[in-house]
């Protein structure tokens, strides 16, 4: 009954974690969550107040499929101001979360037998939505060491389009640094390659300073930024994503939008406006708790013997495994003998076989619960 294309992708690891949790929560087990990638916070007040107001002013209807003209404005306000991007409202596409943003680009440049270059390991959808465009994946490993030209070149074949990066790291926790940012634009440029940058994180970052690589001379041409408010804002059920596209790119994806999903939901957008444009403190407050919420963890995990890649940015514990079987055989242990959740790290690709992923979305007494949990086990 399945479509073949089927066959090319798994289940979301990171969804069905977060369903065993649920199916042992509802047998009544004290399980601890740390599978998913949410903000544990509300979202600020002053957002909820702007989606009152665009109910009662009835936005409640389609909007133009690229989105409202004045949040796709300040989207590319905050492109040029911030990340010294060169965009104009004609390169935004607003969007029913990221995610759908990233399905609209591969379907929209990808053929069947295209490659896409992937650093390893990588957030669980860049692959899925690659593999159901008919793209394949060409890894580059890329934990606890650089990235180099020469290893993107090793990888690279007459049917290479793409490059992906996402910095800060989903699941890695790590920040590109701009060498490698540089080395990866000259790569593209001179093998005159698309660049998905999946910024999200962008925001939640520990002593590290954020640039886009779509800021480089001779790389807003060839760069989609992926952006969105789920995480910066606390959003994830508003649903509300973007892309910043070179023009031809942009008209691509905006066809499958059309043909799609119509728009992003119309008072989510004008929920998003108001998140741009008021005041970023809600954003400082959540950073500074995701500081706190790491500098516990890494300093708990190294008191036991765990070594997790130091967080530099995003909420995700990347932890190294060694001595406690491979990444499906520790957090197989974890939610037995602990009842806690985690992500092995094979989910995310090759290099994910001796690391398991843990988020800390969650709260400062969960997390404490789930170390004190994870000293006792081991
Ligand atoms: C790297 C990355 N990009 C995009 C998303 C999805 O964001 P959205 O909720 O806007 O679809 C996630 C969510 O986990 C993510 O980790």
């Amino acid at each position: 009954m399945q479509a073949k294309r089927l066959n090319r992708i798994e289940e979301s690891a990171t969804i069905k974690m977060s369903h065993i949790a649920q199916q042992l929560q509802d047998e009544g087990k004290d399980v601890l969550n740390f599978s998913l990638g949410e903000p544990d916070f509300k979202t600020p007040e002053h957002i909820c107040e702007a989606a009152r107001q665009a109910l009662d002013l009835e936005y409640t209807h389609y909007t133009s499929s690229a989105g409202i003209v004045e949040l796709r404005e300040e989207i590319a306000k905050k492109i040029r101001e911030e990340n010294q991007v060169d965009a104009s409202m004609e390169n935004v596409i607003v969007t029913p979360g990221a995610k759908q943003a990233i399905y609209e680009l591969m379907m929209a440049v990808l053929d069947e037998g295209d490659e896409v270059i992937m650093l390893d390991p990588a957030w669980v959808t860049f692959e899925a939505a690659v593999k159901l465009a008919g793209g394949t994946i060409k890894w580059v490993k890329r934990v606890e060491e650089d990235v180099k030209y020469e290893s993107l070149e090793s990888v690279l074949s007459a049917n290479t389009k793409m490059i992906i990066i996402n910095s800060p790291n989903n699941p890695g926790g790590y920040v590109l640094s701009e060498k490698e940012q540089r080395e990866i634009a000259e790569f593209a440029i001179e093998h005159d390659l698309i660049v998905l940058s999946d910024e999200i994180y962008e925001k939640i970052l520990y002593g590290r300073k954020h640039v886009s690589i779509a800021s480089f001379d001779g790389m807003h041409e060839r760069t989609v930024i992926i952006n969105g408010f789920s995480k910066t804002y606390a959003m994830t059920g508003w649903r509300i994503g973007y892309a910043v596209a070179p023009l031809e790119i942009m008209k691509g994806m905006l066809k499958i939008q059309q043909h799609s999903v119509t728009c992003a939901p119309s008072i989510s957008q004008f929920a998003a406006l108001t998140a741009l444009k008021s005041s970023q403190d809600c954003v400082r407050e959540m950073v500074c708790e995701f500081q706190k919420r790491r500098d516990v963890i890494v300093r708990r995990l190294n008191e036991m013997g765990l070594r997790c890649v130091d967080p530099e940015g995003a909420f995700y514990a990347f932890i190294n495994t060694s001595g406690h079987g491979d990444d499906v055989e520790f957090t197989e242990r974890l939610l037995k003998e602990a009842y806690i959740v985690v992500t092995p790290g094979s989910a995310f690709g090759l290099a994910g076989k001796d690391y398991v992923r843990l988020s800390f979305a969650a709260s400062m007494e969960h997390i404490l619960d789930g170390m004190d949990r994870i000293e006792r086990l081991l």
